[in-house]
Formats: C-alpha cells, structure tokens, sequence
C-alpha cells in the first residue's frame, strides 16, 4: 500500500514548519479530495494567520475578552477532522493497517464521521461511519459525498450507546478497524498539541501585537468525545491558574447530576463520561440551554442587522461572522460567558474557546425555526440578544475533589461493565501522570513520521 506524506504534530501546529514544496502545493490545490490537504489540519488559514474571532463585549455583556478559535476552515470545515487523522496516524504507527482489506469504522455523530470520510481514503483505506439517524442531513450528504459508507443507528445525539452496540458488532470481521474517538489517545494528542499548542501560540501573538493584553484565564469547551477540551490541559499545563471549563446541554446532564435525555447540540452531550476525559482535571462544568443555542446560532448568522442596529456591534466585524459559527459554537459562546460571570473575571482574564463547526451544517435546522415562526423579527432578535448578554438559565457546578471523583466513577458503567476495560486501566486514569505521560508521547510520533517520510 502506498501511503500518502503524512504531517507531523509540530507541523500542524505550526505549518510554516512544512518544507516549502509542500506548503505550496497544499496551499495551491483546488481539488477537496487531495490528500495533501492533510497538511492544513492546522487551526491557521493560508496565509498562516490564526483563525479567530474575539466577540464584542456588547454581545457577551462581560469585560473578560472571549477569543473564539475557528474550525470551519479545516478540509472537512471541523477541526474533528485533525482527531480522525491523529487516530489513524498512531494505528498505522502501531502496525494495526498492514491488511490491505482493512475498513476504517468510525463511530461518531458527525463530524468525526465526516473527518472519517474523508481521511480514510486520502490515506488509502475505506471508511465506514456509524452515527445516529437523527442528524442533520447535511452530515449525511457529505460522508456520502465523501464516498464512504453509512450506517444509521437509533435515536439522536446522545444516543452514543447504539453506536458502540453497532461497533461491536462490526469488530467481530477482522477487516473492520475500529476508530473509537471515545477511548483512543490520538484523539487526546490531537488536541493537547495542536489546540491547545494553538491557543497558546494564538494568545501570545495577540499580546504581542497588543490586541489584548493578558493570559488565558479559561479554556472552555462542551465535550462530545471530550478530546477538545484536552487543550485545556495543556494551557493549565503552562500557566496553572488557567481554569477548565466542560459544557453539555441541560436536557443531558450527564456530568452534572449523572442525568440524561436527548437534545439539539449536535456533536456534544452524548450520554456518558468519555475514556480519554481527564475529569479530574476539570475546574468548572457548564450547563447551557439547547434551544437558546439553536437561536443564538440563527442570531448570529441571520440576524447580524439586529446586531448592528441594537448594540452598534460594527458592520465589518459582523462581515466576518458569516458561516462562523454552528450550534455548538454558540454553546461554547455561551459557556465561556457564564465562565467570566461566575469567576468575576475582568479585562486581561482571556477565556478561550472554539467554534467547532460553521454554519454550513445547519441550515435545515434554521430552516425549521423559519416553518414554525417565520423569519426572525425584531422582538426575536432582542430575546436572543438578551440570551447573550443577561443569560440566566444556565447551571454550574465546581470541579471539587468529590464532583471530579463521582465524574471518574461514573466512566466505570460505560467502559469497564460495557467496553470491556479492566479496573485497572479504570484506575489509572486518575492519575495526573497518565495524561502527562500520554501528552508526551507527541515527540516519538513525530520522529517516527518523518523516518517514514525520510
Ligand atoms: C460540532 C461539534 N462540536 C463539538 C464537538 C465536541 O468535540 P469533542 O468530541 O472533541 O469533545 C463535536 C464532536 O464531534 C462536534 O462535532
């Protein structure tokens, strides 16, 4: 099998890294489906900028700057994409794909299905990506598009232990090589280095270039596999006062109060507590309102007249907000604004966090809301401008000895009575060590990347 160059950590991180052939040719091919763009898993756009947005204070209603790093233009528009290919990188590494026959099965509720789709056959191999029914049709479309196979299991969002039942059923064919976001440390590597590495580089420029002036005080990020919000344990890692802010919906508590239910965050709240979170780790969890994400979301990408008109948020600031932000975006929007209330922070407090899929992906959601209300009117652009700025229904819970033991336990249910893990291995993950240990593994991977490449 021919494998495609493949990109190391540090070049991900920093592409200007990449030798010059190669950025060249990633930055000028037109066609989506070359794997060159593997080289531009990168949270920095072409011209090797970050891509960010900080939100005006008269949106978020809280001195602290909010800086929102932005994935729509990743190849697949998510960064769930860098995740997929970190994962199948450390299988390929570890000897796992020498069978040419090998499918590459991605359990997912969308976009790290849509990464699978798309990295699998850049890197030679078919994909298969298992994800609840009830996700958007534009997630379905575009694994189609991406030209692998589907298959749909019951219910919704949360609905994340359908998706292992199909799993492991799938794994009894030896041809099937199972992606598991959930439990596999690619997916944790991924986002230690390069997101977390990311913000890191991205809040120090912007110190440097005196657009603000401050550290990271928070990195908050709604967990789905959790493996976004491991760029929280990097940046407590270099400044330890750096608080970690978790998020899931309030119609799926799963953390906060060992709750449960279905919801419309997509990608996020999925029902159990992940194998590769580092719950003990976390200072804050968040809990927001699903429906006020879904508008908050319609807000800002249909109601920037509003915006303007109503808070005065400039027009050129509102041009570059098109297709920005999606539904768990606006989750993390409104997470990182409880996290400034509930922490009091002020002005050169810098919180963090990430617009994790754009607009794109949600039109029929939008579309809906329009069929029930019509178009948004003044009166429903002031509510949701309100949700932003005086929001109140939000739930939070501190990250105390006992919450972030009861979060540990309660991996036990999914991974040692269901997915076969041991006490042991269970136990381990308390451990700070553990992560440290998995975080540093980031240099022999490269190593043996380019010994591939060389
Ligand atoms: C749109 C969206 N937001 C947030 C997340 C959560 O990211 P993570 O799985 O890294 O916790 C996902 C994951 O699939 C997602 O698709």
């Amino acid at each position: 099998m021919t494998l495609p160059l493949m990109p190391t950590f540090q070049e991900l991180l920093d592409p200007s890294l990449q030798p010059a052939d190669i950025r060249a040719r990633a930055k000028a091919s037109t066609d989506p489906l070359d794997p060159i763009h593997l080289f531009r898993i990168s949270w920095t756009n072409d011209e090797d900028q970050f891509e960010y947005r900080i939100l005006p204070p008269e949106l978020t209603g809280v001195a602290a700057p909010i800086v929102v790093m932005c994935a729509y233009r990743f190849p697949t528009g998510s960064h769930k994409v860098g995740p997929v290919y970190s994962c199948v990188r450390e299988s390929l590494l570890a000897g796992e794909l020498e069978d040419k026959s090998a499918k590459l099965v991605f359990p997912s509720t969308g976009n790290f299905g849509i990464g699978g789709a798309w990295v699998g056959p850049r890197m030679g191999f078919r994909s298969l990506v298992v994800l609840p029914e009830e996700m958007s049709a534009e997630r379905f479309e575009k694994i189609r598009n991406y030209g692998a196979e589907i298959i749909a299991t019951p219910g919704c969002e949360s609905n994340v232990k359908e998706i292992y039942d199909c799993v492991n059923q799938l794994k009894q064919s030896p041809e099937n090589k199972i992606q598991n976001q959930f439990e596999k440390f690619g997916n944790y590597r991924f986002h230690y280095q390069i997101t977390g590495g990311s913000a890191l580089r991205l809040v120090e420029e912007l110190n440097q270039t005196n657009v603000l002036s401050g550290k990271v005080a928070a990195f908050v990020s709604a967990m789905g596999s959790a493996g976004t919000i491991a760029a929280g344990d990097h940046l407590k890692a270099a400044n330890p006062s750096c608080k970690i802010v978790g998020v899931e919906p309030i119609q799926c508590p799963t953390l906060y109060n060992v709750g449960y239910g279905g919801h419309q965050i997509e990608g996020i709240g999925d029902k159990h507590v992940t194998w590769v979170h580092n719950v003990r780790n976390m200072d804050l969890l968040v809990c927001v309102d699903d429906q006020t994400c879904v508008e908050g979301m319609q807000l800002l990408q249909e109601g920037r007249d509003h915006l303007a008109a109503e808070l005065g948020i400039a027009e050129d600031v509102l041009a570059t907000w098109d297709n920005v932000f999606g539904i768990s975006s606006v989750c993390n929007i409104l997470g990182a604004i409880a996290t400034a209330r509930h922490y009091e922070m002020e002005e050169d407090q810098i919180i963090v966090t990430v617009a994790t899929d754009g607009f794109d992906r949600y039109p029929s959601v939008v579309e809906r809301i329009h069929q029930k209300e019509g178009p948004l009117t003044q009166k429903g652009a002031l509510k949701r401008i309100d949700s932003f700025r005086h929001a109140s229904g939000y739930w939070v819970q501190e990250g105390t000895m006992e919450t972030r033991r009861r979060w540990h336990n309660q991996k036990y249910f999914t991974w040692v009575e269901q997915q076969g893990k041991s006490l042991e291995e269970l136990n381990a993950l308390w451990e700070p060590t553990f992560w440290s240990d998995q975080a540093a593994m980031t240099d022999e991977i490269d190593s043996a990347i380019l010994k591939m490449r060389s």
